[in-house]
């Protein structure tokens, strides 16, 4: 018996130390607290891929920001394909979750699947990119880049730097992203309109580099075979496109950075690696950190309250212009 009592106490320290354990860890790792008679939260989540250190560092920070606000998510990667984003829809309609979220990797061709899910009565977060549709209420917001600013920020750059270096003709080519895709639409129209009344910019081609270091490199031999010396800057839509494009550009014989200036966008660690090394002269940045905006947009919406239509995250420009010395690990 007193064994017995002995031992119960030492249990009841050990549960003790447990808990408290459990709830210093809870708050070491940030976890938000959820009222024990709150009900869960299923967050069905359809990522468009993997194509790029962005989209792995998109998905990395959805997963993690999910398991701090106790959100159950299910996670559906499509692998560039719009039929599986689609099909990643209509499961989760049919499993019930509470909130859908995507990331179309496309604007159009989505009415009908939203349409289901608003007929089921589930609210839809556009997240990273946008959809083009005349349907009215098929989706409760978007959070995400200002991909026009992006470009704008792009092509300011594009006018200081030829101003510092005194050049009276610049021939630009542009590898641009997925055709159809939010970012590459307005990536191209804010770098369009910010170089519009510069009458030394020439935009010589616009090539389709699908967001892919693979495609980049192709897309630069193709643009060096056709336009050779003449070019002057490659503005690349992403990181891993100017990661394929750059060994293109030194295989030619050119020094990128040098005589060619390479304008590129997202903001990776590698990236601003090679900024810093001197081949890449200008990168803005694009954060795919949308993580908690998403969890509480979507905790809101289980919860009936009003959110915002359109969340854009605070971006930055980084260039050859600053000392990046003291710039933290980017995370991505
Ligand atoms: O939609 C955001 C874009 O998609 C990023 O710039 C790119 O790297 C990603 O694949």
């Amino acid at each position: 018996m007193g064994k017995k009592t002995g031992r119960n106490k030492i249990h009841r320290r050990i549960f003790k130390v447990s808990i408290l354990m459990a709830a210093l860890l809870l708050a070491a790792c940030g976890k938000k607290e959820i009222a024990q008679d709150e009900p869960g939260l299923l967050l069905g989540f359809s990522q468009i891929g993997s194509e790029s250190a962005w989209r792995i560092g998109n998905t990395t920070d959805i997963e993690e920001k999910a398991a701090e606000y106790g959100i159950s998510l299910m996670f559906e990667n499509a692998n560039q394909k719009q039929e599986n984003q689609i099909a990643a829809i209509r499961r989760f309609i049919a499993y019930k979750v509470d909130v859908i979220a995507f990331s179309p990797i496309v604007e159009d061709g989505w009415d009908n699947v939203l349409m289901e899910a608003k007929n089921a009565g589930i609210p839809v977060i556009l997240v990273d990119r946008d959809i083009s549709t005349e349907e009215e209420g098929l989706t409760a917001c978007l959070i995400g880049a200002d991909f026009y600013e992006e470009g704008k920020k792009a092509g300011e750059y594009l006018i200081k730097k030829a101003d510092s270096l005194g050049l009276d003709e610049v021939n630009i080519v542009e590898i641009a992203g997925t055709d159809n895709s939010t970012p590459m639409r307005k990536r191209q129209e804010g770098f369009a309109d910010a170089i519009a009344g510069d009458k030394r910019m020439h935009v010589l081609e616009s090539i389709d580099g699908d967001f892919l270091k693979s495609r980049g490199a192709e897309c630069m031999r193709i643009l060096l075979e056709k336009y050779g010396d003449k070019i002057d800057v490659v503005y690349s839509h992403n990181d891993e496109m100017t990661l394929g494009a750059l060994p293109e550009i030194e295989e030619a014989g050119f020094v990128p950075g040098k005589d060619i200036i390479i304008i590129s966008i997202d903001g990776g660690q590698e990236a601003i690696d090679v900024l810093k090394s001197g081949k890449i002269n200008c990168v803005v940045e694009c954060t795919p950190k949308l993580g908690k905006e998403v969890m509480e947009t979507a905790l809101k919406l289980k919860n009936g309250e009003r959110v915002e239509a359109v969340i854009h995250p605070e971006e930055q420009v980084f260039s050859d212009e600053q000392d990046l010395s003291g710039l933290a690990p980017r995370g991505y």
